[in-house]
């Protein structure tokens, strides 16, 4: 297969304005489509009332076939993309009545300590059941070693490869070899490896990145008839790499429609919360958890220094913070653009109440994620982050979010959180953490499975909240 050839004239749409106008109605509504024929006006239509008042803890179509539909349905002969809807709209029946079902109480739901941490603990046990019980992804075979079906398992963009590892071989079941079968299909590249291996040093020329994934869509669309089906709707893609984005725009329905699992979750930068998946940044620096983070939840660790934060003025935001709180010493907060040489910065962590992250050059910070394992709260300073798992987890119950304006007033607001509260965030913080981890093999409700229950929802059109 030929992936560096030379870029193609773009094909122009001759009805673009209906194009631009489906996009746009796609994007901003909870819209059902049908997948027989290509997605256009007459497949796009909405086929469930918006969520009612009532209905706030979720936001997904709300009319679920009836029994008596599902059973008249069963007699005719379905098609393979019928029974796939059937069991979809199944599944988002069983999420609401859960949702609502005040009787089903949390206690029953044995992992679930405190729902506190949860929009919606009912609601998020049975999707993730759902997920368990149906979910199938198609992992495209196309491409080579090492772009496709690769990538980075340690350091900043771990996430990257250990996700397409796993959905390639980790044996989790939800990999099927029917692409007639799958509910998703998979491009299994890595962005970070693109850049490894494509990118010019200094260039600061991102062409080969866009034309290597639009090759790979050509590739694709041509060989199966999935993707000309929905217009990649249901495809997705992995990448915490900053260039993530920019890599996607190699195809303009890639970007638009399909599911894009990013690190660089910037709603201000194309990243569409209804479709798109925030990705956390794990940073493993030989590929496992420092065994001294994981130490925190062994013991209650002293906590002497009110806030830290040590990293360099990448960024809009940071130089806000260490302008007003580098080197302040007679307070408790301690700031660094360097940490000093005989700290360790694993043990600073360990030894404060609340762990800064304010963003870099982009949105997220593997600060969050380390904050979480060594139970230091996370004090979250970043503009336009839609933050990971959000239409899951109350971010509130286990994290604090200081707005950039509010940062001179960062001890005042820190030393305000009362100790009832601090707790709470504390047992929040124990609560998620496991959804955060990266396990060899993945673990029910590790991070591998919560970004496969991130995509599942949005590929049910839904959001929970
Ligand atoms: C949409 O598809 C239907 C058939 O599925 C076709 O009859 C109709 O002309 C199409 N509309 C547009 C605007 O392409
Ligand atoms: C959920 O339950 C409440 C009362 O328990 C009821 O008022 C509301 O209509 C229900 N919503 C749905 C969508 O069933
Ligand atoms: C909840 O329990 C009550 C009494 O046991 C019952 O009448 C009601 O139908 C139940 N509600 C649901 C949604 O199951
Ligand atoms: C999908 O559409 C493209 C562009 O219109 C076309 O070149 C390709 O052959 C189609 N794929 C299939 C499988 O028909
Ligand atoms: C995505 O859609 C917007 C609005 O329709 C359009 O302006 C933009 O060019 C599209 N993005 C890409 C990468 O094609
Ligand atoms: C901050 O403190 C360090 C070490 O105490 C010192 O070397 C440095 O000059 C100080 N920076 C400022 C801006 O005061
Ligand atoms: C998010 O995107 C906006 C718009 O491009 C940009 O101004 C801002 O700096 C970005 N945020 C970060 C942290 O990169």
């Amino acid at each position: 297969m030929e992936f560096f050839h030379p870029p193609k004239p773009i094909t122009i749409f001759s009805s673009i304005s209906i194009l631009l106008l489906l996009i746009f109605l796609l994007l901003s509504q909870n819209y059902n489509f049908k997948f027989h024929t290509p997605l256009n006006s007459t497949h796009l239509h909405r086929e469930f009332p918006p969520i009612s008042d009532q209905f706030r803890a979720l936001h997904f179509p709300q009319t679920a076939p009836s029994r008596v539909k599902l059973r008249k349905v069963r007699k005719t002969r379905l098609s393979r993309e019928e029974k796939l809807e059937l069991g979809l709209a199944q599944a988002r029946a069983s999420i609401r009545k859960a949702a609502n079902d005040s009787n089903l109480s949390t206690s029953s739901i044995d992992y679930i300590p405190s729902s506190s941490v949860y929009h919606n603990p009912r609601a998020f046990y049975q999707s993730y059941v759902e997920m368990e019980k149906r979910f199938k992804v198609y992992v495209y075979p196309e491409g080579e070693l090492p772009i496709t079906h690769a990538g980075p398992c340690k350091n900043i963009y771990t996430i990257e490869g250990r996700f397409i590892h796993e959905m390639e071989d980790g044996g989790n079941g939800f990999r099927t070899v029917d692409p007639s079968r799958a509910h998703v299909l998979f491009m299994p590249f890595s962005v970070a490896w693109m850049v490894k291996y494509l990118y010019k040093d200094g260039s600061y020329d991102q062409t080969p990145l866009r034309m290597f994934v639009s090759d790979y869509v050509e590739v694709v669309s041509k060989k199966y008839p999935f993707w000309n089906k929905t217009n990649g709707a249901d495809h997705f893609i992995l990448a915490c790499h900053d260039w993530g984005p920019i890599a996607t725009e190699g195809n303009r329905f890639l970007y638009n429609t399909s599911i894009r699992v990013l690190c660089n979750a910037n709603s201000s930068e194309g990243f569409n919360p209804q479709k798109d998946v925030s990705l956390p940044e794990i940073h493993l620096y030989d590929g496992e958890i420092s065994p001294k983070l994981l130490s925190a939840s062994n013991s209650h660790h002293h906590r002497p220094h009110l806030a830290f934060f040590a990293g360099g003025l990448h960024g809009p935001i940071r130089p806000i913070l260490l302008n007003h709180w580098k080197n302040r010493t007679h307070t408790n907060i301690h700031v660094y653009e360097y940490l000093p040489k005989q700290l360790d910065y694993y043990d600073e962590m360990l030894q404060s109440r609340f762990c800064l992250c304010p963003s870099g050059y982009e949105v997220a910070s593997p600060r969050i994620v380390e904050a979480i394992y060594a139970e230091c709260v996370p004090v979250i300073i970043s503009e336009r982050y839609v933050l990971p798992f959000s239409d899951v987890l109350r971010w509130e119950g286990f994290s604090i979010e200081v707005s950039v304006s509010e940062i001179p007033r960062l001890e005042e607001i820190l030393m305000g959180v009362s100790e009832e509260r601090y707790e709470k965030l504390i047992q929040g913080l124990r609560t998620v953490r496991k959804h955060f981890v990266l396990n060899r093999p993945a673990k029910r409700f590790d991070a591998f499975h919560m970004i496969l229950h991130s995509v599942w929802l949005r590929r049910l059109n839904v959001k929970l909240a």
